[in-house]
């Protein structure tokens, strides 16, 4: 089955597709994107995501170049071409094609770029064993809740992480907040609360972090936006990962200390669970979320 790519109106398979080397995105990290992923052909959260990709163009003066629902239509379309039915769905706006200079360029026609990939279940195994992180100081920009293409300083702590020997890297602020992971929202379990950065500037709104504090409230948990340091992440009984294609993932390992009992703990287990029933189930007459 093949990889597909849409790109400003064609569709190509996704190794032979192009974009002009003046694209703005291309030169300038001028744009914004959305991953989403689809479970047995239905897109999860479609419109979570469409919701802030449209805020994301909002936060850098942009506004979607087609209508929602042809968007929506043309995810929807080029994921059945496909014939993939679990797949990475990955969307693209970016300020068009322009000779190279900072300012928005009067005539530009913005690009839209959807590709679809086929991807394996994800893998029980880095779930049911847990993952190690490191922390470390925040060196984004300040408006983290845009989901830009730019991406170096993700890049280079995720690179960090890996040549630590962990698979993620979690920002702390300069008020010594945990904030997010490189690619992941980040949760502290203390009891029977789950904890968790507030909305705003510095963090992505997850849009698994919005689904994981609505099934911690369906079992009871107690769901606390707020402030936490690093000691507080070190002493959790558990530490949990959520994104779109690595659902909920347990963090045992911080920084070389073991987190809780240094394996999975029952939290994780519980929101794991109940996050792939909902996400599995939405699209066939399940339970929606
Ligand atoms: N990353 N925080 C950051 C910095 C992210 O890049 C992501 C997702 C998340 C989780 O968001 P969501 O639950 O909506 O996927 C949090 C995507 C998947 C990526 O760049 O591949």
């Amino acid at each position: 089955m093949p990889d597909l790519a849409f790109v400003n109106g064609t569709v190509t398979l996704l190794e032979e597709a192009v974009i002009p080397i003046r694209d703005r995105g291309f030169l300038l990290a001028d744009g914004v994107y959305e991953v989403l992923r689809c479970y047995d052909g239905h897109i999860f959260e479609v419109e979570p995501h469409l919701d802030r990709l449209e805020g994301s163009l909002r936060g850098i003066g942009m506004r979607l170049p087609v209508s929602r629902r042809k968007l929506r239509q043309l995810l929807e379309e080029l994921r059945r071409r496909s014939g993939h039915a679990d797949a990475r769905l990955y969307v693209q706006v970016t300020r068009g094609v322009a000779p190279r200079q900072h300012a928005f360029p009067r005539h530009a026609r913005p690009s839209l770029v959807v590709y679809v990939e086929g991807v394996p279940r994800p893998r029980a195994t880095i779930a049911g064993k847990g993952v190690a992180a490191i922390t470390l100081r925040d060196w984004r920009w300040e408006r983290c809740d845009l989901k830009t293409i730019a991406l170096l300083a993700n890049v280079l702590a995720k690179q960090r992480a890996v040549e630590a020997g962990a698979h993620e890297a979690i920002f702390v602020g300069p008020d010594g907040s945990v904030r997010e992971g490189s690619s992941a929202n980040v949760f502290a379990v203390r009891g029977r609360e789950v904890w968790t950065h507030p909305l705003g500037p510095a963090i992505l709104p997850g849009v698994s972090r919005a689904v994981l504090l609505r099934l911690a409230r369906e079992l009871g948990l107690r769901v606390r936006e707020r402030r936490f340091g690093r000691r507080q992440l070190y002493a959790a009984d558990e530490v949990l990962l959520s994104s779109t294609m690595q659902e909920v993932l347990p963090v045992v390992r911080i920084d070389g200390r073991p987190i809780g009992s240094g394996r999975p703990g029952p939290v994780a287990r519980a929101l794991g669970e109940r996050f792939r029933d909902r996400a599995r189930g939405a699209g066939s007459g399940g339970r929606r979320t």
